[in-house]
């Protein structure tokens, strides 16, 4: 089942001799359960892309749907909504709450949709991630990797169709990004969850099923790996 589509999705920031195509033509489709790295050179369009499916933009021209709801035919509000309940996002920086512990800034946007905190579920997340015993922590007392899963952690916690991380371990070192793009690789295996990822770290991609290539705005490239590099070959 396809959980996210872009069909011709176009974006032109600015008018006239001054216009820049950021995306000029995306096409995309994303199965259920699927891990997508997205890579390219800077300014090729991946976090305009990733903008776009997650409805934190409005493209000039083409659908995003998501769980068969197309984005654009939604009001700002319906909009807003729609976000919270169906996409997670992690960005590089973490946009952790600075007076809100750990397990506060995990639940807040469950809380914020007014809804109740699957204790379990929610547990469940913080362990797989090795955060149980910094639940009652302010993010100030954590390291930026151990800030980087509470960001994983609290994205999950609202259990959205798709997961979007733009560059999730772009301030950690090598081993760090490792270790956390193999939790979250775990997790969203764990818990079902789609994740669409943009990295500009080759090793950090080869994690996923499936790598796009971007560049002047347009997908040039995608290989599946699943099927072709399977474990046993390695
Ligand atoms: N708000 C904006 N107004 C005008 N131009 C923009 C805006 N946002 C992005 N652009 C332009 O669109 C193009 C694509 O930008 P985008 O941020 O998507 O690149 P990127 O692939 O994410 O790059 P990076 O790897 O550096 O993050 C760039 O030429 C950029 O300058
Ligand atoms: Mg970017």
């Amino acid at each position: 089942m396809k959980i996210l589509t872009a069909v011709n999705l176009r974006k032109i920031y600015g008018k006239g001799d001054t216009a820049v195509r950021a995306l000029d033509g995306v096409e995309l489709a994303v199965e259920k359960g699927e891990f997508v790295a997205i890579v390219g050179t800077s300014g090729s369009g991946k976090s305009t892309l990733l903008h776009m499916i997650g409805g934190l933009d409005v493209p000039t021209s083409g659908t995003v749907t998501v769980d068969g709801q197309e984005l654009n035919r939604m009001t700002d509000e319906q909009l807003t909504i729609f976000r919270r309940r169906n996409i997670g996002f992690v960005f590089q920086q973490y946009n952790l709450v600075p007076m809100l512990n750990v397990w506060e800034n995990i639940i807040l946007p469950v809380k914020l949709d007014g809804k109740r905190v699957e204790k379990d579920y929610v547990e469940e997340i913080v362990s797989t991630l090795g955060l149980s015993e910094k639940l009652s922590n302010l993010p100030s007392a954590l390291s930026g990797g151990q800030q980087q899963r509470v960001a994983i952690a609290r994205a999950l916690a609202s259990k959205p169709a798709v997961l979007l991380a733009d560059e999730p371990t772009g301030n950690l070192d090598s081993r760090t990004s490792q270790d956390v793009l193999g939790l979250l690789k775990m997790t969203g295996d764990q818990f079902h969850q789609t994740i669409v990822m943009i990295t500009h770290n080759e090793e950090i991609a080869q994690l996923a099923d499936r790598i796009l290539r971007i560049e002047d705005g347009r997908i040039v490239s995608g290989s599946e790996r699943r099927h072709s590099y399977g474990k046993g070959r390695e």
